[in-house]
């Protein structure tokens, strides 16, 4: 990917730092999340602090963008976090919180990004996660966003025209902050690191790959979940693990 004008949200931590970090050297891009301290800006990088989770932020952030890079190629709809819980109590805010930041966002910048470009070719692509297929107890309304993100995509992908793409991505357990800040006890396997998720996610867009699996055993493991219940197995595993956890009064935040 070379010589084009970037648009990274959550740019400042993780998959996003990662993603800036690789495609820096050769394209300009506009980096953005609410801390943008770590952000090194230089001739060709313009860090932005915006939260994403509100509509009248996105617009600004894309009138910025514009001033900065002039045009736009590539959207990483990339910012997003997780609640890993035991729900105990109907809490809406709780809940939009999350829907506005990992779901709501993404549409809005999607629809915004199309009705700019018009029939003009861009790519957006979307960090979804491996809980898009497969949902892992405590992580309900996270695995729930995610469910909505490939939902949204599949569908809308018919809308858009020749050159216009939409790649959805499917990281498993990536080594970020992302644990910390949902108050994990345990990060689940496999792993893998942010650099070789961001690698397989530049080479894979660079590829026109709509679907990007950077976790070849999880690729591996949706194919034979079609044959095998492998995911019905894993729930039934995880779901035993998540009840002994709560007995147990481990480190659950809602606890
Ligand atoms: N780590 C994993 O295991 C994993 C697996 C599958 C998918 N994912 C997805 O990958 C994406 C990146 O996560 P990560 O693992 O790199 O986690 P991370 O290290 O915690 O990074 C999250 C990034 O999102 C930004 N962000 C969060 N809320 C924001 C908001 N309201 N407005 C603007 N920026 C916001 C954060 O910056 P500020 O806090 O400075 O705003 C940070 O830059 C997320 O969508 C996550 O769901 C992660």
């Amino acid at each position: 990917m070379k010589g084009k004008n970037i648009i990274i949200t959550g740019a400042s931590s993780g998959i996003g730092y990662e993603l800036l970090k690789q495609l820096r050297k050769d394209n300009k891009i506009f980096a953005v999340a609410r801390n943008i301290e770590k952000i090194e800006e230089s001739d060709n990088v313009r860090a932005f602090s915006c939260d994403v989770s509100k509509a009248e932020n996105i617009d600004r952030l894309f009138e910025e963008a514009f001033k900065f890079l002039g045009n736009i190629d590539v959207f990483f709809a990339n910012a997003g976090f997780a609640y890993y819980e035991k729900i105990e109590n109907p809490d809406w805010e709780h809940n939009l919180k999350i829907f506005e930041t990992n779901v709501l966002s993404v549409f809005y910048s999607l629809q915004k990004l199309k009705q700019i470009k018009g029939g003009k070719e861009f790519t957006f692509v979307i960090t979804a996660s491996a809980m898009s297929y497969l949902a892992v107890p405590g992580y309900s309304l996270y695995a729930s966003t995610k469910f909505a993100l490939k939902g949204y995509a599949d569908a809308y992908r018919h809308e858009l025209e020749n050159g216009q793409n939409l790649c959805l991505v499917y990281p498993v357990a990536t080594l970020t902050e992302f644990f910390n800040t949902a108050h994990a006890s345990e990060i689940p396997w496999p792993r893998q690191t942010a650099s070789t998720v961001a690698k397989k996610i530049i080479k894979s867009v660079s590829g026109g790959k709509k679907n990007i699996y950077p976790c070849f055993f999880f690729r591996v493991g949706l194919l034979l979940n079609k044959v095998f219940p492998v995911f019905k197995l894993y729930h039934f595993i995880e779901g035993k693990k998540y009840r002994r956890k709560i007995e147990n009064k481990l480190k659950l935040s809602a606890i």
